[in-house]
């Protein structure tokens, strides 16, 4: 199987403060992240709000280098390369976001849009940019009449297969989706899955899929990884994470389950305990403040991932609990 991204302890660290608000510090968003994305493959990642998923999303889309540790693309460095490998790198990852009205320009009609990519990186001559553009519109569903037509004439649904159609456009190999199907009602957002899904299969891409929503990971994902501060706490295969989680905070988030209601479906934790800031990480496993089996070795000694059942698992106390 191809490895198209490979991520090696990658870190993101942002400093903060020194102004008017507050004492300097570091927000330590990404604290050690490593996974690899296969062709054809789907790596989710979870977790709460605030853990990381985005700013490993902009890592991974090399919008923001990594202040530490390595990701590879296809197989290439991405670190310390001229301008130009960077930008074909760049090209290779292509990014889908939550909302899709905010990423595409309301002033262009679809045929625009999607030909845009080709246009500012000089790809084919204008009928041969319009012709891609045409056949993409059919890979994702639209039709040859909607061609001259602006975002806002579009479903939500349907806005977010423009945006998807654009992202391919320079055809990636590695497609980061934050949180894509989020904003759009549980009717469509089966269809976009499934699109996503198809087009997988058929392009061969690797999807880095973030979402909150559980029930959207087991439609889609092959593979999930659970954040927790900045750091990865479990990883493992979509079907044995869901029947049989080995760290205590992916119980936690199973145990909260979905909600029939669509409103309420996304990742409802309710646990004693506050979310520790990445601006100080407590010096051991950071969920240890909300964790019954915690132990003073959690306090004291942050736990690294290993290797349990197939899974990899971030917790001192993983085998005893189960
Ligand atoms: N540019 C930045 N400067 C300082 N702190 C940042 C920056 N970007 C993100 N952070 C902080 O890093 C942490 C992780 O943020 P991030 O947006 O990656 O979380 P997330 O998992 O995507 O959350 P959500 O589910 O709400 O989208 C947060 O505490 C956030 O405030
Ligand atoms: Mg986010």
């Amino acid at each position: 199987m191809t490895v198209l991204m490979q991520a090696h302890d990658v870190v993101r660290h942002y400093k903060v403060g020194g102004g008017l608000f507050g004492t300097p510090g570091t927000v330590k968003a990404v604290d050690g992240v490593s996974f690899s994305l296969l062709a054809g493959k789907t790596l989710a990642v979870v977790g709460e709000s605030g853990c990381g998923k985005s700013t490993l999303a902009r890592v991974a889309t090399l919008l923001e280098p990594p202040t530490a540790g390595e990701l590879t693309i296809d197989g290439a460095a991405t670190a310390g390369v001229d301008a130009d490998t960077r930008r074909k790198l760049r090209l290779s990852v292509q990014m889908v976001f939550q909302n899709p009205y905010g990423s595409l320009n309301p002033r262009k009609t679809v045929g625009a849009t999607l030909m845009e990519p080709l246009e500012i990186n000089q790809r084919g001559d204008a009928a041969a940019r319009a012709q891609a553009a045409r056949e993409m519109m059919a890979q994702v569903g639209l039709r040859d009449d909607q061609w001259g037509r602006y975002p806002h004439m579009f479903s939500g649904g349907q806005r977010q297969r423009i945006a998807i159609a654009r992202a391919l456009m320079l055809n990636p190999r590695v497609v980061v989706a934050d949180e894509p199907v989020s904003a759009l009602d549980v009717s469509i957002q089966a269809q976009v899955l499934n699109l996503l899904m198809d087009l997988q299969e058929r392009l061969g891409l690797a999807y880095l899929f973030i979402s909150h929503d559980l029930s959207v990971v087991r439609h889609i994902a092959d593979e999930v990884m659970v954040m927790y501060c900045g750091r990865p706490v479990e990883q493992a295969a979509k079907a044995d994470l869901f029947a049989q989680p080995r760290h205590p905070y992916t119980r936690m988030l199973l145990a909260a389950t979905p909600s029939v209601d669509p409103a309420r479906r996304q990742l409802q934790v309710s646990i004693k305990g506050e979310l520790p800031s990445p601006l100080n990480p407590p010096p051991g496993c950071a969920f240890a403040s909300r964790c019954a089996h915690a132990t003073a070795r959690c306090t004291a000694e942050r736990p690294d991932p290993r290797p349990l059942d197939g899974h990899m698992v971030a917790c001192h106390h993983a085998e005893s609990i189960g």
